[in-house]
């Protein structure tokens, strides 16, 4: 069986910029819904910078992808283009590609907040598991760069009727600050009940009841 490895892209996999941007689209095509195109040179720049994620078997063949992308001076980090072949697809490739990515966003930019556009549900599944949370457009990135992207979706039109204000992908957003405070908020409870558990235990231990 092949055995796929994923990792951060680097000059070495410049040679499938445009295998990667043929799968994109046709992917899109054979879903029916809206993707906004990238060409082979924006994947070539992607790599190139670090900033793009790739999944390959042992025998060379592209599995997945996934890139880093920066916006409103680095305030918010989208992780975009996420394709895994047909042929690769339900084995838990995706998860890794984004999880992967997500690690090397935040420690690329670890201010930004995450955010994705998407009508897809196993990618909604995975945000979901990151950490992100549904949200309003109003929440995401007001960089017009970021915008014009969608003009390449076949909904772009709903987009513009709409104002920029909704359209057929969900947003997803990641705050890292929201996130660190839950995590504390997680911790300190945890910590309160394992406190109330060592009082319980001393208490059955004395025989004390309340
Ligand atoms: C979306 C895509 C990247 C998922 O790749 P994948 O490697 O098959 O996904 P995974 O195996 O990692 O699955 C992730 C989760 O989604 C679920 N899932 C996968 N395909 C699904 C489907 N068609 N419908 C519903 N759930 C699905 C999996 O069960 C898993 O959920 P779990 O953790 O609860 O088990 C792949 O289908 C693809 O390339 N599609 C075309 C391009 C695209 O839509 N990209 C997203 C643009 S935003």
């Amino acid at each position: 069986m092949d055995s796929i490895v994923i990792q951060i892209a680097s000059f070495h996999h410049v040679g499938y910029a445009h295998d990667i941007s043929d799968l994109i689209q046709e992917s899109a095509q054979k879903r029916g819904t809206g993707i906004a195109k990238r060409s082979p040179s924006y994947i070539t720049q992607k790599i190139n910078e670090q900033k793009a994620i790739i999944a390959v078997t042992n025998f060379g063949e592209l599995v997945g992808f996934c890139y880093v992308e920066s916006w409103g001076n680095t305030k918010y980090v989208a992780n975009s283009g996420l394709v895994v072949h047909h042929k690769f697809r339900n084995q838990g490739v995706a998860k890794k590609i984004k999880k992967l990515a997500f690690q090397h966003s935040i420690k690329m930019f670890p201010e930004a907040k995450l955010f994705g556009l998407t009508t897809s549900l196993p990618v909604m599944k995975i945000n979901s598991e990151l950490g992100y949370e549904p949200v309003t457009f109003s929440e995401l990135t007001d960089d017009d760069a970021f915008w014009k992207g969608c003009e390449s979706c076949i909904n772009y039109e709903i987009l513009q009727k709409k104002d920029r204000r909704n359209c057929l992908c969900t947003g997803m957003l990641y705050d890292p600050v929201i996130n660190k405070m839950k995590k504390k908020h997680f911790w300190n409870k945890s910590k309160w009940l394992s406190k109330w558990a060592n009082i319980k235990k001393k208490m059955g231990d004395n025989k004390l009841s309340i």
